[in-house]
């Protein structure tokens, strides 16, 4: 059976740099799966690889069997692959509700033109995030780091996708902020969605992964359930920095 997502031996070199090194994983339907490693071990380099925003020097990536490695962005996204940014991009003049509906359109331009808001569905995908109505009308100026990482996850839910990649959703947000992350992430599990999430924060991290894959030089270094991979000496020595 083929899976959601499916990478194989998949290298990418920038000039003499191995950013990824003859990487292999999957994600099961429904499962979600944690990508780790130090800073600069190649994490978002997957990312933009599975979406198209850099081209693999080599290898395989399968969405649902689909060999999509050679697709555009838009593409990959209309077969069902969206993803978060590390630092949030919206579009810093539009609303929350703009900025929404533009995800709503990312897998086509022929979409964008010839599509008519829904405004009922975006209304529906801000609250479903944690959006207040006060919020809607909102520019990205005047939100929270917290409110600009339920924006990022808003517009990835609006694209339609069934696998998420969410890279460092974590990342400067308080306590209260990152729990409300982790009970939207868990209420989209428990709805079906298929995760890939990078972060830091491997306390936030753990109750919400089936497994691990951690890679350190662009190499995988373990994989297999949170404990197994935290016990991992490689990973210990690499990441953690403790022997
Ligand atoms: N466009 C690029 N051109 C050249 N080198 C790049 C490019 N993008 C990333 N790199 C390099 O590839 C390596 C992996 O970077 P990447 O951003 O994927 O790491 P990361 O694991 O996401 O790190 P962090 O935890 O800091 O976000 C780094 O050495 C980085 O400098
Ligand atoms: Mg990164």
């Amino acid at each position: 059976m083929s899976h959601p997502l499916e990478i194989t031996n998949l290298v990418k070199r920038f000039g003499g740099l191995v950013a990824t090194n003859d990487l292999s994983f999957h994600v099961e339907q429904g499962q979600s799966v944690g990508l780790i490693g130090p800073n600069g071990a190649g994490k978002t380099t997957v990312f933009a690889q599975i979406m198209g925003e850099h081209r693999q020097t080599s290898g395989t990536i399968k969405l649902y069997g689909k060999d999509i490695g050679n697709k555009t962005t838009p593409e990959r996204i209309r077969l069902g692959v969206s993803r978060t940014y590390q630092v949030p991009r919206p579009f810093s003049d539009m609303t929350v509700l703009e900025n929404i509906r533009v995800g709503q359109m990312s897998s086509s331009i022929w979409k964008m033109i010839t599509t008519r808001p829904n405004h009922e569905r975006e209304e529906e995908i801000a609250h479903s995030v944690g959006f207040a109505e006060a919020d809607l009308h909102k520019t990205p100026g005047e939100l929270s780091m917290g409110d600009l990482r339920k924006l990022e996850m808003a517009r990835t839910i609006a694209t339609g996708t069934s696998v998420m990649l969410l890279d460092e959703v974590f990342a400067g947000l308080t306590v209260a902020e990152i729990a409300q992350i982790a009970t939207l992430i868990q209420k989209m599990r428990s709805d079906g969605m298929t995760f890939l999430i990078v972060s830091h924060d491997l306390k936030a991290l753990e109750p919400l992964v089936d497994s691990l894959v951690a890679i350190n030089y662009g190499s995988k270094i373990a994989e297999g359930s949170f404990a197994e991979v935290m016990g991992n000496a490689s990973v210990r020595e690499s990441y953690l920095g403790v022997v």
